[in-house]
């Protein structure tokens, strides 16, 4: 385990961490009129219904689906399902799921970039965003084929329990990554930049729509009727003006 991957699979994942849950905190706090999704539908809806339908679909699974699969331990599912057969789940729901999100944000990428009205309202960090994940969808794609040579489901584990060690703030979680492939190790690294760059892009709106759910749960609208029915003059405002 040399010193790059020691500081990239030991130190770089806390870094990211702080800065994305810091860095909410604090653009939440100091910066809410920016804390949006920056939506460019009124400027050109075209492309973007197919672009941001796909890509969101593709996206919010595969959110769902490495949370799970990677921060789920071993022994919670084991009774259920055999390692190798949670693997080839993965690469299927994945890579259908993945291809889905690929076209998305490809059509997302090509429409900032190439349609001008667009282009012209973008910053920087938005294209740059876009790019981002652009490669992050691609690289995923590209592990899956990697992924069909070894359907034991070891690596998967060993992906699993590094993401374990990390989250339960145990040490030696670069050690477990030894004999994982540099795509790997890529997807990983730019998954990662993607929880650092957050705080300073659109990427906020994401916690404002898993926060959505709590829609659902609201109290009921309390909606009065005016009072009618009440003797004369018991409803008047007390001065002129009130109560309009
Ligand atoms: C949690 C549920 C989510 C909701 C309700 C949501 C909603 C939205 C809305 C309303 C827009 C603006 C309309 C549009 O341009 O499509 C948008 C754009 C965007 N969202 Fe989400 N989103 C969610 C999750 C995510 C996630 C998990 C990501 C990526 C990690 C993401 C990345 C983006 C990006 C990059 C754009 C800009 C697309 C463009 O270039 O126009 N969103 N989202």
């Amino acid at each position: 385990m040399n010193a790059l991957d020691n500081f990239l699979f030991g130190l770089y994942p806390y870094i990211c961490l702080t800065v994305f849950l810091l860095g909410s905190l604090i653009r939440f706090d100091r910066d809410q009129y920016t804390w949006k999704s920056d939506s460019s539908q009124l400027l050109k809806a075209g492309q973007l219904r197919w672009g941001s339908n796909l890509f969101h679909v593709g996206i919010l699974f595969l959110f769902f689906g490495h949370f799970a699969g990677l921060l789920t331990p071993h022994f919670v599912y084991e009774p259920f399902i055999a390692a190798s057969s949670k693997q080839l789940m993965a690469m299927i729901s994945g890579g259908l799921f993945g291809l889905l999100g690929f076209i998305g944000v490809s059509l997302l990428l090509m429409r900032r970039l190439f349609e001008p009205r667009i282009r012209i309202n973008s910053r920087t960090s938005d294209i740059l965003l876009l790019v981002l994940l652009w490669l992050q969808f691609a690289l995923g794609l590209a592990t899956v084929p990697v992924s069909a040579h070894h359907l034991d489901g070891g690596m998967m584990m060993k992906l699993g329990d590094w993401a374990q060690h990390i989250v339960t703030f145990r040490a030696g979680a670069p050690e477990l990554l030894g004999e994982v492939g540099w795509l790997f190790k890529l997807h990983m690294f730019l998954g990662m930049s993607i929880f650092l760059v957050f705080p300073f892009t659109r990427l906020v709106h994401v916690w404002s729509g898993f926060a959505t759910v709590g829609y659902l749960m609201r109290p009921y609208q309390v909606v009065r009727a005016r009072r009618l029915n009440v003797p004369a003059g018991q409803n008047q405002p007390r001065h002129p003006g009130a109560g309009v």
